[in-house]
């Protein structure tokens, strides 16, 4: 089946700074995707452009086979509201709502219905990608696969690994031991 997103030389500068570098990934349907890496390796610009919220400076991102690198953001924002959920680090939260509704918040903008027993179906037999970033190697580890960034690549995709293994590893990344 093919991937819900893929990322193709993915390249994303703020000025003289790297904070993609040529990254090459494609997100699998009905996966659990987990992603760990010091501060500042790029997790986050990772996640914006493979959701189509920040366009790369060089490279591609396909949202099934749509290619959204070099659409304008109006499209962008009409893909998003069909295709992604968010769930952003609490300041992009809407504290009145649940997680849940935050989740469905943009399918309900797109004036699509998303009830329980349907956004269920999607994760169980439709074959929802949920990807997430973490400082946690005990979040990470229930995920499928981890993967690794560091300097604006990835530098590891591990097939669920143990939170041992994940603090290990970010451990010798950042130097500090992990919670
Ligand atoms: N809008 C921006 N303008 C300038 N530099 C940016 C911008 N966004 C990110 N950066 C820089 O890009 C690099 C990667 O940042 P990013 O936020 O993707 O890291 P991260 O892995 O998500 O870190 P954290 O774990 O702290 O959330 C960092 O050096 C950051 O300072
Ligand atoms: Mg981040």
């Amino acid at each position: 089946m093919s991937p819900v997103v893929t990322l193709d030389r993915v390249t994303k500068s703020y000025g003289e700074l790297v904070a993609l570098d040529e990254v090459t990934l494609a997100f699998p349907r009905g996966r659990f995707v987990a992603v760990m890496g010091p501060s500042g390796s790029g997790k986050s610009t990772m996640l914006h452009c493979a959701a189509a919220l920040d366009p790369p400076t060089s490279g591609s991102v396909l949202i099934g086979e749509v290619d959204v690198s070099g659409l304008s953001e109006t499209r962008r924002t009409q893909l998003r509201r069909k295709h992604m959920g968010f769930v952003f680090q609490s300041y992009n939260l809407l504290p009145a709502i649940t997680v849940e509704d935050n989740i469905t918040l943009p399918l309900r903008l797109a004036g699509v219905r998303a009830d329980r027993d349907w956004l269920g179906e999607l994760v169980d037999e439709l074959g929802q990608t949920v990807v997430m970033v973490t400082h946690d190697p005990a979040a990470a580890a229930r995920a499928h696969d981890t993967l690794v960034m560091a300097d604006g690549k990835v530098i590891e995709v591990l097939d669920a690994p143990t939170p041992e293994d994940l603090a290990v590893r970010l451990t010798r990344l950042t130097g500090e031991p992990v919670a």
